[in-house]
């Protein structure tokens, strides 16, 4: 191993593609912000109760992929594979239920860590961007989520995904539908470990990959017909509300989810360009999570976009995104005294405001040039002995190639008159 490769299943985010990961990141954020939802941040780790409560004790997050650690304190903490839970028990910690505002509506970014097998679109330690609506079961919120993850999606450019969406039942038929899944599976030629799946989360079997398994699956009840006529009435109102606003999705009968915590809406974003881990963002409706972990009852919805595989998907669509170079200005100094002079200069830009970079450590004309187009900065100053004994720099506009001397102490203001 050499010492300076990063943990298997995780990589890097180095410039220049760091900048796309901040991009989606804020694309991803923008429309929450500006739907009233308050940013929240959650430590790293919590206490491994929450999640095996939260997620579920049977769900593979939990029961293969969590990182546990014992403290030198002998606390059971882990690191989180997921934001739902843990944003849920700071609001209820901090009491944001009770303020007489609901929904709490909050939004998260930060990394999240599962011991999954490595490959593409899957690693170890990953980002997602997420959103969570807090104590109120009202359709339009539901709707409210899945139409701004698609103005987000739409918003970087992206076009090739698609919404799957699907209701999961509530307390009341979930466990009917339950009962006759259980009842069908367990006729079928399956495997030992997908027999025990059947006794503790039959959901998931719908799931499995195998064709085997889906073959068998074919008259398989459907939770759809098994869906009482509050759940039904609310995926119609979503459903409708969706439709309203011109954002299309797909109703997928077999969409169930990893997580234990979902009643009625959930939904999927997938890209067709990512191969075989193809959801982009998952979410949905978690009526029963408060109570789980030990809270009052508050329904609520949410949903999480993987950053990682925004930035995949936006590869895998070539879209470029338009990042607008950072540095705008880029000093050259040659010689001791120029050195000195355009450093002040530098520092008096950057407190107007101006983006301004400089070339350090004494380089020639050539390399420091080199550098000031790869940092894309609009304009350089270049200034040497003869320029600072005239008192003038020689400001260049980078796309015009045009050079004109202009008098050392306006370099500043000229420049950032220039920028507007
Ligand atoms: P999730 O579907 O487990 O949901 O994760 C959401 C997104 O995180 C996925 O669609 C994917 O883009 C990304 N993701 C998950 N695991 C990995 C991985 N190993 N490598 C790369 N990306 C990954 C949740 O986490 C729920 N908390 C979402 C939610 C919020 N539900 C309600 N509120």
């Amino acid at each position: 191993m050499s010492t300076f490769q990063a943990p298997k299943g995780t990589y890097d985010l180095t410039p220049p593609r760091s900048a796309t990961f901040l991009a989606v990141r804020e694309a991803i954020s923008a429309p929450l912000r500006d739907s009233g939802y308050g940013y929240i941040e959650t430590p790293g780790f919590e206490n491994v109760e929450l999640f095996a409560r939260g997620v579920g004790e049977s769900t593979d997050i939990v029961t293969k992929e969590m990182y546990t650690l014992t403290t030198k304190g002998g606390d059971q903490l882990a690191l989180r594979p997921e934001g739902t839970a843990s944003v849920l028990r700071a609001a209820l910690e901090a009491n944001l239920h009770k303020a007489g505002n609901l929904p709490v509506k909050l939004w998260y970014s930060g990394s999240y860590y599962r011991y999954e097998r490595p490959q593409a679109g899957r690693y170890r330690h990953f980002s997602q961007v997420g959103a969570e609506a807090i104590g109120t079961e009202d359709p339009a919120l539901d709707a409210e989520l899945i139409i701004l993850a698609d103005q987000a999606y739409r918003s970087l450019g992206l076009r090739q995904f698609r919404i799957l969406l699907n209701s999961l039942g509530d307390k009341e038929c979930r466990p009917v539908y339950r009962e006759a899944l259980q009842t069908f599976l367990r006729d079928l030629d399956l495997d030992e470990e997908t027999r025990r799946r059947i006794e503790i989360n039959p959901l998931r079997v719908l799931d499995d990959k195998r064709a085997d398994v889906q073959k068998q699956l074919t008259d398989v009840p459907k939770l759809r017909d098994y869906l009482c006529d509050a759940c039904k009435a609310y995926h119609e109102e979503v459903r409708a509300l969706i439709t309203a606003a011109g954002v299309a999705f797909e109703d997928d009968e077999k969409l169930v989810r990893g997580l234990d915590y979902y009643t009625r809406t959930t939904f999927e974003f997938v890209h067709d360009g990512l191969g075989s881990q193809s959801a982009v963002g998952g979410g949905g409706r978690y009526d029963g999570l408060s109570e789980m972990i030990g809270g009052p009852e508050l329904p609520s919805v949410g949903w999480a976009l993987g950053v990682d595989r925004t930035v995949l998907a936006l590869e895998a669509e070539g879209v470029e995104l338009d990042l607008p170079a950072t540095t705008s200005v880029y000093a050259v100094p040659l010689g001791e005294e120029a050195r000195r002079v355009l450093f002040g200069v530098v520092t008096e830009l950057r407190r107007a405001g101006v983006a301004a970079d400089f070339a350090f450590g004494g380089r020639g004309l050539k390399g420091a040039m080199k550098s000031a187009n790869r940092s894309g900065a609009r304009y350089t100053l270049v200034a040497g002995e003869r320029d600072l004994a005239e008192g003038v720099v020689q400001l260049k506009d980078m796309e015009s190639g045009e050079q004109t001397a202009v008098p050392l102490t306006e370099a500043a203001a000229e420049l950032a008159k220039r920028l507007g």
